[in-house]
């Protein structure tokens, strides 16, 4: 048994990532130490089909990115096995002496990364993902039905921003708060700041968010602060999107405008699945006393986070956050974000020079809006097709889209393409591959009518249609093996 873990690790290449033949074996030996090729076959064949589906496609979904080794190595650490409820040094279970030290460390990272000074901004590192994050944030801010303004969902907004319909509150945003959208102008796609202004004067919400999932401009930061401020509102920004590209400087950051910043990791800031919440800290302004006025988020966010919320934090993401952190503060992360955007803008110029349209026009960022809505062409059958040749991107509702349940366009991003080494020459290729599925999308359709399922139909039946969905995918896999993928090498 011993002999097999070692023939298969040395087999896999994988003695580089510290992985160690047991010396003895105790009861269960089977189970405790096998290595997941042995222990469960079935689920790891599924596991290098997914890397296999990652390495011969072309990811374009904006919030994704294909993290390090070293992040990786940090998720499938020892570091899993630890229960550390409470911050550093105020633990409720013993034997945190170095999970201590890495939760600190990632702290300190975190704080470097955004060039924050520790006297001025606090973070906490323990939120298990974006959604928890931004939960944590009201809870520690608001009182239940307290109002929280944000972008709204099918203008670019995320569900943790708040939504609801006119029968259900769908988000835990609108069933906890009282919810109101901001939106863009329908015509050109941008944030609408005058009337944000003017609801909010009438709303008078407790917190408004600075914060996108799909919206290609920068914010303006310093509109969003004075319209807090005219309310004596929180400024929160959700950078979860944006997050390596505020790190790496290449767009403005919110931390001068905002008393709460949260994000993601594992979206630009190519760290691990995981949240971190990100507070000011020190004095607040000068009461008319003359006395200062401090802040007091950070016991409310760190309550918030726990016990309010969570319990033990996941300390293997933890470590991912440090290591990740670390790299972002690198002249080499600074260089992928460059071309994050770069490739971001070529993409939108090549689609546009073939006749897209693009809403705001552009991009400042990692990702862009194509309005299909002059194609002819609905976003859900586009996804379609393009899926359907190994490019993967999602769905998505354009400024004046009357049904979220049907979209008009698709959103595309950067950011995994650029990780994979990507620059302006490849990226003109993927733009060719989108051209040419949408042009036999557009065949499809004549066959099939505007049904959805109709279309799904002609796109896998159709003789002609397979045949050339065919033929593209084939061309699109053959280009999209040629780069690598960061982490283990088949799973
Ligand atoms: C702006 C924004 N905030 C929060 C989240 C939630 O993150 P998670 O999916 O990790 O819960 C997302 C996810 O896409 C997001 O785009």
């Amino acid at each position: 048994m011993l002999k097999t873990l070692c023939t298969f690790v040395i087999k896999r290449g994988l003695s580089n990532v510290g992985m160690v033949c047991p010396k003895t074996m105790g009861v269960g030996d089977n189970l405790l130490h096998q290595s997941i090729w042995d222990s469960d076959p079935e689920l790891f064949d599924l596991m290098k089909e997914e890397k296999r589906r990652q390495r011969r496609g072309l990811e374009l979904i904006a919030s994704e990115n294909l993290t390090s080794l070293s992040v990786l190595q940090c998720l499938s650490s020892c570091l899993h096995n630890k229960y550390s409820e409470g911050l550093p040094g105020q633990r409720y279970y013993a034997g945190n002496e170095f999970i201590d030290k890495i939760e600190l460390l990632c702290q300190k990272r975190s704080l470097e990364a955004f060039g924050l000074s520790p006297e001025e901004w606090g973070v906490n590192v323990q939120p298990y993902s974006g959604s928890p994050a931004n939960l944590a944030v009201y809870t520690a801010l608001c009182q239940p039905h307290d109002r929280i303004m944000g972008l709204d969902l099918p203008d670019g907004g995320h569900l943790t921003h708040g939504f609801m319909t006119a029968t259900k509150r769908i988000s835990a945003t609108s069933i906890f708060f009282e919810s109101f959208p901001y939106k863009v102008d329908p015509v050109s796609g941008l944030i609408d700041y005058d009337k944000l202004q003017q609801n909010a004067r009438l709303f008078k919400p407790k917190i408004i968010i600075a914060g996108i999932s799909c919206y290609s401009r920068c914010l303006d930061y310093e509109r969003f602060r004075k319209i807090a401020d005219e309310n004596g509102a929180y400024l929160f920004s959700d950078m979860a999107h944006v997050s390596g590209l505020v790190a790496a400087g290449v767009i403005p950051s919110p931390f001068k405008y905002s008393d709460v910043v949260s994000t993601t990791t594992h979206k630009t800031l190519r760290g691990p699945r995981a949240g971190v919440i990100f507070f000011r800290k020190g004095v607040k302004s000068i009461g008319k006393d003359g006395k200062p006025i401090m802040y007091d988020l950070e016991t409310r966010i760190n309550n918030a986070v726990f016990p309010s919320l969570q319990g033990g934090p996941h300390n293997h993401a933890i470590a991912g956050i440090a290591t990740a952190m670390k790299q972002a503060a690198t002249p080499q992360f600074k260089q992928y974000q460059q071309q994050v955007v770069a490739n971001a803008k070529r993409l939108c110029v090549g689609l546009q020079g073939l006749g897209y349209q693009i809403a705001t026009g552009g991009t400042d960022v990692h990702q862009l809006l194509v309005n299909l809505k002059p194609c002819g062409l609905s976003g859900a059958k586009a996804e379609f097709i393009l899926e359907e040749i190994s490019v993967v991107c999602n769905k998505n509702t354009v400024p004046g889209d009357t049904s979220p349940q049907n979209p008009s366009g698709i959103r595309l991003g950067t950011p995994a393409l650029t990780t994979r080494g990507f620059k302006e020459a490849e990226i003109d290729k993927v733009v060719s591959f989108i051209h040419s599925a949408v042009n036999i999308a557009l065949e499809a359709q004549k066959i099939s009518g505007p049904k959805l399922v109709d279309f799904k139909k002609v796109v896998t039946t159709d003789p002609t249609i397979t045949g050339s969905v065919k033929a593209l995918r084939k061309e699109v896999e053959l280009f999209a093996e040629q780069f690598p993928i960061p982490g283990y090498p088949d799973y």
